[in-house]
């Protein structure tokens, strides 16, 4: 099975490809406010959960979700909540895309895809209009990390910033951050658990071959090792949503000092 397969699957149940409940996502998406005739960029975006709950939020703007692989079903679920004449999906690799600038630009649990947090802050700059909005969600440590964490991610420890630490990086980039949230250890059991349920239900049960059936077992049961054997309770995630306060309220960029 291809790799792209195995996450489709494991996200049947849960559609947001990241620790975060379908009302918290709501809540931060209610923090951004772009005006009639915005255009809003998710990159990233997986099946686009968050780049459709801003359209259905605001009727007046458009947008275009960006994945190297882009699940089927975000323009199927696009199509039946009526979105489909608002919303482009665009299969390529986010770094070497650009269209413009974006009123708003949302980046969620893609990090790795610009090479770690501050280069992928850059990507959002870069999009992103004077004065624009910005969510941004990434891994955080929620606590030093045990040698039994790194070694189940296979990171090391500065791979993740602390909370504050995260805050900080978004300063440095120019962003104030108006509502963030902390993912809940409720929150990470439920993705977790569907993720790796969700592989299992299918295998036990829809996995057309045996080989099919064994492979997607076997990733099932990595997955939940690498999470219960170290990164449960120490791995984080936080989702903020951001302005851009390197530009002054007419738009124009104010020099930041050194
Ligand atoms: C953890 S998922 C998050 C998906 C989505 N933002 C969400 O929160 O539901 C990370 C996504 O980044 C995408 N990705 C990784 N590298 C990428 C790249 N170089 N270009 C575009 N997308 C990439 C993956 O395909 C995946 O859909």
């Amino acid at each position: 099975m291809e790799r792209s397969e195995i996450f489709d699957i494991a996200h049947q149940r849960h559609p947001i490809a990241a620790p975060v409940a379908p009302e918290r996502l709501r809540e931060l998406i209610g923090w951004l406010s772009p005006s009639d005739g915005a255009r809003a960029v998710d990159l990233g975006c997986g099946e686009g959960e968050w780049l459709q709950h801003l359209l259905l939020d605001h009727p007046g703007i458009t947008g275009v979700g960006i994945d190297h692989m882009l699940p089927t079903t975000g323009a199927r679920r696009s199509a039946e909540r009526g979105l489909s004449d608002r919303v482009r999906w665009i299969e390529t690799d986010a770094p070497a895309w650009s269209d413009g600038e974006f009123d708003v630009v949302l980046c969620v649990g893609a990090s790795h895809a610009f090479g770690g947090l501050a280069d992928m802050l850059g990507a959002v700059r870069r999009h992103l209009r004077p004065g624009g909005q910005a969510l941004v969600g990434d891994s955080i440590w929620e606590s030093t990390p045990s040698a039994s964490a790194l070694a189940a991610l296979e990171v090391s420890a500065d791979a993740y910033p602390d909370l504050a630490g995260l805050v900080r990086a978004f300063h440095e980039h120019g962003f104030e951050p108006s509502f963030g949230h902390v993912s809940t250890l409720a929150e990470w059991d439920d993705y977790q658990f569907s993720w790796t349920g969700s592989l299992v239900d299918w295998a036990v049960r829809r996995a057309p071959t045996t080989e099919d059936r064994s492979q997607a077992l076997a990733a099932a049961r990595e997955n939940r090792d690498a999470w219960l054997s170290g990164a449960r309770r120490e791995l984080g995630f936080a989702t903020f949503a951001l302005h851009d306060v390197a530009a002054g309220p007419t738009g124009v960029t104010v020099a930041r000092t050194p």
